[in-house]
Order: structure tokens, then C-alpha cells, then sequence
């Protein structure tokens, strides 16, 4: 009887991209995917710890396999992703019938750590460790967009976050392995990939190379039509770096660039190295170089010892830059974290106010950015239906804005078009297509 697997799937992309790389593992062992959770005999959790609530979650989730495990002795539930390394053996104490907890680190062992529980162990790998490079194929969930983490972990000690406690620290691949596999993306039909790193920006410090020089790297990949690359951090982002993705034409111009807050106070308690000046100087840069560049990023509201006026910064930084969309969060106290200690915490009523208000900032913001595009001729690459609409499709600018237009998927999928913006919302556009290709 072939066993199948399932993996339920939270957080960022670095976390889908490890959930990828883990369903091609099983893959190849010769299980098979199941939708249904409760059909596997192997359920796979890839967690996140970003925010509060994730453990509660992810409890009342195990709870119905810790049920059905008795009934069933040889389901094998595995906990993966930043939970797991942040919990270790407590998740175990907590829910005695999960067989194995594994942190991001440990995802290409996924097999041998299979077989330990296969023989009866009950398996906690949540060890720092060098990630090596490895043959794995991924179960890519798209075949025109794909991931390629670039580099691992982050050295940086934001004192809100917990990433650095749960990913490790920074460890670069090497230009060779990303070509390689670019390379064998693009060879087989890939039209677009993103270059994955918590603070990608600091990609090759640690091996004589930086993400100027990669991007000229994988550049070079024929077929290739589009590299994206994410998530940028301030600190890092360079004039070297912007000048070169305005000189790649394959370079997208969307740049993902967290601010997190607008006051200069916050920010330095924050320890995020920048500020609100300097932020504000490398958004100019990049719109020098590159005029119609689509800027985004993140914000925190409510963080602990925020006042009304420093939160009011922030609203001014929307305000001023145009954003063409924002992920805003409230303050979550991570443990471990420095700040969660701190004694100056937020109510959450406060904070609620301030995600509200910050959230109306940045709808307004997006909204005019979209306006910009009415009118417009933009280049469309056509992934999928209309989930609302069947005679519709839909697709991204280069900006990576979400354009439906009239057509039919079975001839435009995975085609770059050209499509007259006819109308814009605040997060998408919708558009005529037009005869001539794009490309
Ligand atoms: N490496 C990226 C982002 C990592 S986490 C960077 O440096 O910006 C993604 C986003 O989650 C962060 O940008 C931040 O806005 C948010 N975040 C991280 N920790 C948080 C916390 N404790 N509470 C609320 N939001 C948080
Ligand atoms: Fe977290 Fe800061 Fe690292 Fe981003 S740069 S992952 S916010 S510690
Ligand atoms: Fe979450 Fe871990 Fe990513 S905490 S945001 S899955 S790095």
C-alpha cells in the first residue's frame, strides 16, 4: 500500500520553499501527496513563529492527529519550520505523540530522520548546523515562478524578531550552486524566479561575494524573463545594487524594503541600524536610477514604549513615499526576544488603533500608486484563471502587480502579453490585451 503525505504550510516564502523541497524528499521515498490531512499517514506541519498565536494554532491543529494517532499507531506526524526550533523537546512534552520535530536547518535530512523514527526513536533535530548542498528536487507548487533560496538565517538582532533564535545564522550558497540550479529552472520552462534570503542584501559577506555580483551571475541563464530577489534590509541595500538592477533588464523593479517604523527613536530600539533619513535617501536612489520603481515593504505599529507622535512617524513615511502595498503588523512579544522583556508594552486596544489607522495610510498610498498605471501598456506574465471569473485571466506586471484581463488560460498561460490598464484598485488592475506580444 503506497503511503501518502501531507504538509500544511505557514509563514513566509523561505518557509514555502523548505515545505517544497520536503514534499520532493517524500517524493522520491515514494509517498504520494494528498490534499487531505486527515487521508495521510504522514502530516507535516511547517510552521512559523513570526507572531504570538502560532504554538495555539499549531496545537489545536496536532490536537486532531494526537487523536487519530491512537486510533491509528502508524500515522507519523512531524512538526517542522521555526516553532519547532524554537520548542524542541517541549512540543514533545506538550504532544507526546508527535515523532519528530525539526528546525529550518534540518530539512535536507528529512529522509534519515524518517528512518530514526521508522525504528522506533522519537526525534528532535533542532541543532545548529551548516546547510550542505544537496540534490534534492523540489515539488515546486509553480512552474513558472519559482524560489531559489540564496542565503540561510540572519545575523542581524532586530529586538522584536525571532527569525535569527529560529533560521541560524547567515550562511550564503555559492554563486556556482545558484547558476546550477537557475540554470536547470530555466532549461526547463522557467519564466521568472525570486532569490530568497531573510536579509538578502548581506548575501556572499561570508564568502567574498555580494548580491550585485550574483544577480549578474544568474543573469545569464537563457529563457530566464524575470529575477525578483526578497527581503531586502535597509541597512544593506547599496547605490552598487540599485545601479545594477537598473542596468539588468531582467531584474524586475519591485523592491521589497521593510522600514518597520518612521521614528527615528523606535528604529534605534529597534536596533535596526538606519534611519527614517536614510531610509527615505535609499528610496530617492532607487527612484533616480530607476523612475518607476514599485516600492513596498513592512511595518511594525505598537511597539513596546511607542507613542502616539513616534507612531504618527510612521504614518508620515506611508504618507510621504507612496507604497504600492504594505505588510503591517502589531507588535507581537516573541520569546527570547529582547524587547518582549521590556517593560513599557502596548496595550493591545492601542495597538488594534494604530494597525487601523496605519492600515487606511496604506490603502490610500497603494491606491494612488495604482492610479499611475491607467492608461498604461504593461508587459503581463500570464500564470492562471480568474479564480472569479473563468473568461478572465490573471498575471503580474514586472512591478508584480495583479492584472486580470479577458482571455483563455489553455493559450496564454505562461505567456508575457501586453495588456492596456483600463482599470486600478488599491492591490490589482484589470485590462484589455493586446495583439502585440510583449516579447
Ligand atoms: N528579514 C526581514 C523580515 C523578516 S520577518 C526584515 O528584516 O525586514 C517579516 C516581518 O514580520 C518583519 O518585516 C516585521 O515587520 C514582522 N515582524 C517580525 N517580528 C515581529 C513581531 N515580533 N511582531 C510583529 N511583527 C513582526
Ligand atoms: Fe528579523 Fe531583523 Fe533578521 Fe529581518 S533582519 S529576519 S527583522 S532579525
Ligand atoms: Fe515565520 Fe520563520 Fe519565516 S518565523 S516568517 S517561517 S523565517
Amino acid at each position: 500500500m503506497p503511503q501518502h503525505y501531507q504538509i500544511t504550510t505557514f509563514g513566509c516564502q523561505m518557509n514555502k520553499a523548505d515545505s517544497e523541497r520536503m514534499a520532493g524528499i517524500l517524493d522520491s521515498l515514494g509517498y504520494l501527496a494528498t490534499e487531505d490531512p486527515l487521508a495521510a499517514d504522514l502530516v507535516v506541519f511547517n510552521t512559523c513563529s513570526i507572531r504570538d498565536g502560532a504554538e495555539q494554532k499549531l496545537y489545536s491543529y496536532l490536537g486532531i492527529h494526537a487523536h487519530r494517532k491512537h486510533q491509528n499507531p502508524a500515522l507519523t506526524l512531524v512538526v517542522a519550520g521555526c516553532v519547532a526550533q524554537q520548542e524542541g523537546t517541549k512540543l514533545l512534552r506538550r504532544v507526546p505523540e508527535v515523532d519528530l520535530v525539526m528546525g529550518p536547518q534540518h530539512v535536507d535530512q528529512l529522509s534519515t530522520l524518517l528512518e530514526r523514527v521508522a525504528d522506533g526513536e522519537q526525534v528532535v533535530a533542532t541543532d545548529p548546523r551548516e546547510i550542505p548542498e544537496d540534490l534534492i528536487q523540489p515539488r515546486r507548487q509553480n512552474d513558472l515562478s519559482a524560489w531559489v533560496n540564496v542565503i540561510y538565517g540572519c545575523n542581524e538582532r532586530c529586538t522584536y524578531c525571532i527569525v535569527p533564535y529560529t533560521r541560524g545564522v547567515e550562511q550564503s550558497r555559492t554563486p556556482e550552486a545558484i547558476y546550477q540550479e537557475v540554470l536547470n529552472l530555466s532549461e526547463r520552462g522557467y519564466k521568472e524566479i525570486t532569490l530568497l534570503g531573510q536579509n538578502i542584501d548581506a548575501y556572499g559577506r561570508d564568502i567574498g561575494s555580494n548580491l550585485a555580483s550574483l544577480l549578474r551571475t544568474v543573469h545569464a541563464a537563457p529563457g530566464l524573463e524575470r529575477i525578483r530577489f526578497a527581503t531586502s534590509h535597509p541597512r544593506y541595500f547599496t547605490e552598487e545594487l540599485i545601479a545594477t538592477c537598473a542596468e539588468l533588464p531582467k531584474v524586475c523593479n519591485h523592491f521589497h524594503i521593510p522600514f518597520q517604523s518612521g521614528d527615528n527613536q523606535v528604529l534605534s530600539r529597534m536596533a535596526r541600524g538606519y534611519s527614517h533619513q536614510r531610509y527615505r535617501t535609499i528610496i530617492d536612489t532607487v527612484r533616480s536610477h530607476i523612475p518607476d520603481a514599485a516600492i513596498s515593504g513592512d511595518a511594525i505599529v505598537g511597539f513596546p514604549g511607542e507613542t502616539e507622535e513616534q507612531f504618527l512617524n510612521t504614518v508620515q513615511l506611508v504618507e510621504d513615499l507612496q507604497f504600492e502595498a504594505v505588510n503591517t503588523a502589531a507588535y507581537s512579544p516573541r520569546p527570547g526576544t529582547p524587547a518582549a522583556h521590556w517593560p513599557d508594552q502596548i496595550s493591545e486596544q492601542d495597538k488594534m488603533d494604530r494597525l487601523q489607522r496605519l492600515n487606511r495610510a496604506v490603502d490610500n498610498s497603494a491606491r494612488i500608486c495604482s492610479q499611475r498605471y491607467l492608461g498604461r501598456v504593461e508587459e503581463v506574465l500570464i500564470e492562471a484563471p480568474n479564480p472569479k471569473d473563468s473568461t478572465q485571466v490573471m498575471g503580474r506586471t514586472r512591478s508584480n502587480r495583479l492584472v486580470f484581463c479577458p482571455g483563455d488560460i489553455t493559450h496564454l498561460r505562461g505567456q508575457t502579453v501586453s495588456v492596456r490598464i483600463t482599470a486600478a484598485r488599491s492591490f490589482s488592475l484589470t485590462g484589455a490585451l493586446l495583439p502585440v506580444p510583449a516579447r
